[in-house]
């Protein structure tokens, strides 16, 4: 099967041409479907089949007025104590609300240290405008700030809650299988990401429907072709969306909305109270949704120099054009307080929805869960770099706004999860 999957042409870096390399794919990928017996049509019923059932029951939980996200108490978590069939939830979902992560005082405090922060090293009045294209998409004023090294952000990172309920979530994915430890659940790699302060008043359009795992490469490096193995050779049956395999190893293209770890879920920490109606994250609530994805462009009705509009250097958006079955499942997080957090499977398609005069703050800290493994540990030793100099990290605009600020997060506040973390044990 192994060498079969490795037979399928690869590319692992941007191909040149690109529209001959998307044709060149996608008829090796419809080939080895056809030679499972199966064509790719009958194999994408089985898949939608399977989604339908999944929008059904969404759809149906929405009508009855249920939370769609599974909610989970931090207390739980840290006691070993989640219900069964809450679990399972989760797991159906791939989606969490961890309520009461952290004290609400702490998080309303670490939102405090981050505007001291800011302001004393007159952020606001060096602010030289957004640093990306597709954040910046979302207006001009720094909702986004690119910070990464506050006293707030790092003792989130290395602390002891945040390593409990990433080690909970990473255990939700398998992995080890096919004779490989793919990452260690209980070690996590603090990837340093960005904070968002969205104030009073504001409007915003929001982010379109788009999911973050990579994009054209996921059809066409190698790594990717075999973490998507059960779904190009006939065995769909076996398709695990939890299943780590070969999703470690490889990554992903350069670009300037890349994400270089791997991470076995997406997730922040409210830093403020936001109520479910004021501009909140929304996903398509179905982790194996990304089968969908990944084989709907090789269906006829799409030409075949296209990927459903997946390009290189942006993200992979999912449309009501291509994919009007997955965003009919579209939900939103419930009401959440300052210190809950929020999660989902790496694969899913999510979107913030727009408002219009935002009532209070919308303030979060993005923090994922992202195993060490090779992909990560690779990564690290940029990350390492940047946290000794203030510098942003190798997967974000190159601003460096912190190198010179006062008041950053120091190595010798490091804890032990914080050194193992960074690499540094
Ligand atoms: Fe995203």
């Amino acid at each position: 099967m192994l060498a079969a999957t490795t037979a399928l042409p690869h590319w692992e870096e941007p191909p040149a041409d690109r529209p001959a390399a998307i044709r060149q794919v996608k008829a090796a990928l419809r080939a080895r479907i056809a030679a499972s017996g199966r064509t790719v049509e009958e194999v994408f019923a089985v898949v939608e089949q399977r989604i339908k059932a999944e929008v059904d029951d969404i759809t149906a939980a929405r009508g009855r007025g249920e939370t769609v996200w599974p909610v989970i108490d931090y207390a739980d978590i840290a006691a070993s104590t989640v219900p069964a069939g809450t679990a399972a939830k989760l797991r159906r979902r791939g989606c969490l609300v961890v309520r009461g992560h952290f004290d609400r005082e702490q998080a309303l405090g670490w939102d405090r240290g981050i505007v001291r922060y800011v302001e004393d090293n007159r952020f606001f009045e060096n602010y030289r405008g957004p640093g990306d294209d597709f954040f910046g998409t979302v207006g001009s004023k720094p909702e986004i700030y690119p910070i990464y090294w506050s006293r707030a952000q790092m003792q989130a990172r290395q602390s002891e809650e945040m390593a409990r309920v990433q080690a909970f979530l990473n255990g939700q994915w398998k992995s080890e299988s096919e004779g490989v430890r793919w990452f260690d659940p209980a070690r996590d790699s603090l990837y340093p990401d960005r904070i968002r302060r969205r104030p009073p008043g504001a409007s915003s359009a929001g982010l379109g429907t788009h999911l973050d795992p990579g994009n054209l490469d996921l059809w066409m490096t190698q790594a990717y072709q075999q973490a998507f193995r059960h779904l190009f050779d006939g065995s769909i049956e076996q398709y695990d969306p939890w299943d780590a395999a070969y999703r470690t190893a490889g990554g992903q293209y350069q670009g300037s909305t890349m994400c270089s770890a791997f991470r076995t879920f997406q997730g922040w920490t409210a830093l403020s109270d936001m109520p479910h109606d004021q501009g909140v994250l929304h996903t398509v609530p179905i982790p194996g949704a990304m089968a969908y994805l990944m084989l709907r462009p090789l269906l006829a009705d799409v030409p075949d120099d296209d990927m459903c509009g997946v390009a290189v250097n942006q993200v992979f958006p999912a449309s009501r054009r291509w994919h009007p079955l997955l965003i009919e499942a579209l939900s939103g997080i419930p009401d959440v307080r300052a210190g809950d957090s929020v999660w989902w499977h790496c694969d899913m398609i999510h979107s913030v929805a727009p408002v219009e005069n935002q009532q209070g703050w919308g303030n979060v800290m993005y923090i994922p869960a992202a195993p060490w493994c090779p992909r990560n540990e690779r990564y690290s030793a940029s990350v390492r770099d940047a946290f000794r100099t203030g510098s942003s990290p190798g997967d974000f605009p190159p601003e460096h706004y912190e190198r010179t600020w006062n008041g950053r997060f120091g190595e010798a506040e490091l804890n032990a999860t914080g050194r193992s973390g960074l690499g540094l044990r």
